[in-house]
């Protein structure tokens, strides 16, 4: 089976909350004096996040979809297996789509991630977010963002042909416990050539 999510760590464990703390510009938040050393048993590290530059002194053991989501409180990446099986946690890294939640948050350095809440603009959604409401292709929307990060991925990459039977396996990675699958495939062609 071919998926588009693309696992980076396997073995991280712990909570965001108990081992990172972050600064941002002119966000709310710990406000940290970035010349000041990093916390005992943390790493600083700074990245992009939705175009905004966030630094977080992060313990080793953090992972990326926590850290997301308990810290820069960015919610709608959403939690489901916790172990790479689900892609309800896919964001975007520097262009790829990732499985946050097997993903060290030490490891982004320098990088720049996407995540749903960086996909529409002010006073616009998305293409693939107005295809999913006019298509209903989604029920309790716990793995629409997934999806979501997920298809426009797809969308946009050279090597997956357009063909329903492609798109399909391309998103396999992601799981809909409603069984929405045939109106998010429905969405997914048709925001085909809007993004
Ligand atoms: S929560 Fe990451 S793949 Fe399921
Ligand atoms: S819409 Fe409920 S899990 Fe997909």
């Amino acid at each position: 089976m071919k998926t588009v999510g693309m696992s980076s760590l396997a073995a991280a464990t712990g909570g965001a909350g108990l081992g990172s703390s972050w600064a941002a510009d002119g966000a709310a938040g710990v406000n940290r004096d970035s010349t000041d050393a990093p916390a005992d048993g943390t790493t600083r590290v700074t990245f992009k996040i939705n175009g905004q530059t966030k630094q977080m002194d992060v313990a080793p053991n953090v992972i990326l979809l926590d850290a997301i989501r308990d810290d820069l409180a960015l919610t709608g990446t959403k939690k489901g297996c916790d172990h790479g099986q689900c892609g309800a946690c896919n964001v975007h890294v520097n262009g790829r789509v990732i499985n946050s939640c097997l993903s060290l948050a030490v490891m982004h350095d320098g990088d720049e991630i996407t995540t749903v809440e960086g996909l529409s603009e002010p006073g616009r959604l998305h293409p693939v977010q107005q295809a999913f409401l006019d298509h209903d292709a989604y029920q309790c929307g716990y793995c629409t963002s997934g999806q979501m990060m997920t298809a426009t991925y797809v969308l946009a990459s050279e090597h997956i042909d357009s063909s329903d039977e492609a798109v399909r396996e391309a998103m396999s990675g992601n799981i809909c416990r409603c069984g929405a699958y045939k109106n998010i495939l429905a969405a997914v062609q048709s925001a085909r050539g809007k993004v």
